[in-house]
């Protein structure tokens, strides 16, 4: 057995899997100070959809303890006699787009005041190069009264998860490690490779670490901000931009990028965590910003697109029905947050349109607690005067579409998965 013990805080969607995986070799405890997500996951119960019922329920154990497997609290004794703490919580922007720190501040406090002479703090949060160092090991510092890189260490290990995706699970992704000192490092990638089955990479300092991970992401923004670009640039000229990239696709070297909004808590928030350390330094990132503004304004831009079909086809957008198809930042997930979809919703509805909410993924009460908008779980059959799908979730693929239209309604689809005989547009 395993003598290390490990806490991982806060249990979301990267926190969970990552605590049942090593809950398979180690004694896990589970600490998040939502109430409702504790007794959920004691119960066996994830409501995010990443971890299997079953899958759970083989690693929960009863009580905490040092026998293998996992114990879910709210209680910060708990995990007072680990010897790894692993941190999962949330990195957030506010509404001006400035990353917010609380949730980590609050979890280093929290870890600080347990810590314990030899015990390793890990990062896994989502930040800009630098705050693991500057913002967080102060805090821990001063919640423990032991010395940095003499009584404990950090290390800091990026996740690369894809909530939904049930092919790259958190173990078959290779893992960025990092420690606070050479034999730190060693230590903390030498633990996740008893448990990640596609391997580590042991980066040379925690801020290279944290960098890795956050260009990772801005990357993606700036090549999805790239092919939104295109796309405005093709519907002026009526060519169809998904023809264009299949076309262009075939060359070796050209990147798969597709058109679409960009939401969730991971690439349209990343690369502002990154542009605000770079303006701290004095400089004024370009070309990370520009892609945010882009794909910050698609949600506007299908709202248009959609109403210019309407008049094209001679439909009143003033009091139209318009059934919105999904609402979560990506397919086959129930993950609502920073969706875009909004975005789509709050433009056709300053044009007079009446929008109706159907996502099988969501949960209604989610949507309504976070953006005051009713969704439905079921369909409601009925003629529309357009259908925007905005998300790709695969229900939408076997809808009835002719019962939901009649001849000048207008269909439109972001994410461009329904045949050309059902739809007027894709993006
Ligand atoms: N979701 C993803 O796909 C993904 C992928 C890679 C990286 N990340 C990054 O991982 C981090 C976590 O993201 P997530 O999606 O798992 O978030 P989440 O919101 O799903 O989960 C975070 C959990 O932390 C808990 N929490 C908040 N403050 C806490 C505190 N002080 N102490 C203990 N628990 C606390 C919350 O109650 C919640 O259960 C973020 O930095 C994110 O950018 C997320």
């Amino acid at each position: 057995m395993n003598k290390e013990k490990i806490a991982i805080i806060g249990l979301g969607y990267v926190g969970l899997p990552l605590a049942r995986l090593f809950a398979t070799k180690y004694a896990v405890v589970g600490f998040d100070i939502n109430t409702k997500r504790i007794t959920e996951l004691n119960s066996g119960i994830d409501s995010t959809l990443e971890v299997e019922d079953a899958v759970l329920k083989s690693v929960l154990k009863p009580a905490n303890s040092e026998d293998t497997g996992l114990y879910c609290s709210t209680i910060l004794d708990d995990i007072k006699d680990c010897n790894y703490y692993i941190v999962t919580v949330p990195t957030p922007v506010d509404k001006n787009n400035k990353p917010v720190l609380v949730p980590l501040i609050k979890a280093s406090e929290a870890v600080g005041s347990v810590l314990r002479k030899g015990d390793i703090v890990i990062y896994e949060s989502t930040v800009y190069p630098g705050a693991t160092e500057e913002e967080c090991i102060p805090v821990l510092e001063k919640n423990s009264g032991l010395k940095f890189n003499q009584d404990f260490y950090a290390g800091y290990s990026p996740e690369r998860i894809n909530p939904g995706d049930k092919e790259h699970t958190v173990d078959k992704i290779l893992k960025v490690t990092s420690g606070s000192t050479p034999e730190i490092g060693k230590k903390v990638d030498d633990l996740y490779n008893t448990v990640i089955t596609a391997g580590t990479y042991l980066a040379p300092t925690i801020k290279v670490a944290e960098a890795a991970k956050v260009i990772e992401n801005s990357q993606r923004d700036i090549n999805i901000a790239f092919v939104n670009e295109l796309a405005k640039i093709f519907n002026l000229m009526g060519i169809n931009t998904h023809d264009v990239l299949e076309a262009a696709g075939t060359k070796w070297n050209f990147l798969p990028f597709k058109p679409g909004l960009v939401g969730g808590h991971c690439i349209g928030v990343d690369p502002y965590y990154l542009a605000q350390k770079a303006q701290e330094y004095g400089y004024h990132p370009e070309i990370i910003l520009a892609g945010r503004k882009m794909n910050d304004g698609m949600g506007a831009y299908v709202a248009s697109e959609v109403v210019k079909l309407m008049i094209q086809n001679d439909v009143k957008v003033k009091g139209a029905n318009i059934l919105m198809l999904g609402i979560t930042f990506k397919e086959n997930c129930p993950d609502v947050r920073n969706t875009k979809v909004v975005d789509v919703i709050s433009s056709l509805e300053e044009f007079g349109a009446n929008v109706t909410i159907f996502d099988p993924w969501a949960e209604e009460q989610q949507v309504f607690k976070e953006f005051g908008y009713t969704s439905s779980r079921k369909i409601n059959y009925k003629k529309y005067e357009a259908i925007v799908l905005a998300v790709a979730h695969n229900e939408f693929k076997e809808l009835d579409y002719s019962k939901l239209t009649s001849d000048s309604s207008v269909v439109y689809d972001v994410k461009n998965v329904l045949s050309r005989t059902i739809k007027n547009k894709s993006l």
